[in-house]
């Protein structure tokens, strides 16, 4: 029985993702660890307790994920993103396990006006997309035949996300403010997960794009969870990104081209409002 160790599994997509591993892999056994059981920033601990596990396969999906966050504290986001990566390779290493890393569609800039492919040179613009870009490096240098899933817009049960946040804003406001002037996919956790796993029974290896298909922004994106929840009064006001003035600056057009999942795994993931939709009304 192979060892499959998820490090980051408590998180929104930890969690889905040892439940889809657990039922997908089932000849498998998969461990799910998190800050409690192990801190990748702790050089010597991750990879000695990465080495007495055993794994055949480590998933890192522990990060600091907080973009305005990462902008603000840079060490803290380097230190997980991508020494942390550093860290959980080395132990991959040891025992001669395969490594997935989850990163991001903000390691581009946007700037392309056309879905990303994989090979397209990475611009990241913000500290988080840096920090992640450094992790891919890392995982690709230290581990043969790694596997980097880019990701983007996730949502999911386990986390605090823009549907969550939009649904409780929905409760104390009659009009919300959502930016307009970026474009990505809405991507349910489920979903990559499902996508995650049928990469691992392929033995993909490389860079893979993985998203739900079609693209918004996250003006129509607020429009949609509030139509597809049955919540009427409630104004949603377009604005730009210049307005919200965030920390961190974010792409405009960050679309990740999915065309070598669906070659390489046969695999494509559904509209993302299909995908919200069901999401909604399993978890109104
Ligand atoms: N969320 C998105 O929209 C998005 C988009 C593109 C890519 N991704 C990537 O997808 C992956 C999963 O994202 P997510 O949104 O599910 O993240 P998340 O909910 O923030 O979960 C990350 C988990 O990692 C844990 N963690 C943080 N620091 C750690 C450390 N030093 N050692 C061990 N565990 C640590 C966190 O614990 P605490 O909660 O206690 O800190 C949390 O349980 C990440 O690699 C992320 O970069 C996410």
């Amino acid at each position: 029985m192979r060892r499959i160790l998820v490090i980051g599994a408590k998180g929104m997509l930890g969690r889905d993702l040892v439940e889809v591993l657990r039922s997908s892999l089932r000849s498998d056994k998969v461990f799910g660890w998190d800050i409690d059981e192990i801190d990748i920033t702790e050089e010597n601990e991750t990879a000695t307790k990465i080495e007495s596990l055993q794994p055949k396969m480590v998933i890192n999906v522990a990060a600091y994920t907080d973009v305005d966050g990462c902008e603000l504290h840079e060490e803290k986001a380097f230190a997980i993103n991508a020494e942390g990566m550093r860290h959980v390779a080395l132990g991959a290493k040891r025992c001669g396990a395969k490594a997935v890393y989850l990163s991001t569609d903000y390691i581009f800039d946007g700037k392309k006006g056309k879905p990303y492919l994989e090979d397209d040179p990475p611009h990241p613009m913000n500290v988080y997309g840096r920090s992640k870009l450094k992790g891919e490096q890392y995982v690709q240098e230290l581990v043969k035949d790694a596997l980097v899933v880019r990701t983007q817009w996730l949502y999911g049960k386990y986390g605090n996300n823009f549907v969550a946040s939009i649904l409780r804003q929905a409760r104390e406001k009659e009009v919300l403010s959502v930016v307009n002037d970026q474009i990505g996919s809405p991507t349910y956790t489920v979903d990559l997960s499902k996508a995650i796993s049928l990469l691992i029974q392929r033995e993909a290896r490389g860079i893979f794009h993985v998203a739900n298909s079609n693209l918004c922004t996250w003006y129509d994106y607020a429009q949609r969870i509030l139509t597809l929840s049955g919540i009427k009064g409630v104004k949603v006001l377009p604005i730009s990104s210049k307005e919200l003035n965030r920390p961190a600056p974010r792409p405009s057009y960050s679309a990740l081209d999915t065309q070598k999942l669906k070659r390489e795994a046969g695999m494509t993931l559904r509209p993302w409002f299909e995908a919200l939709k069901d999401y909604l009304s399993a978890y109104p």
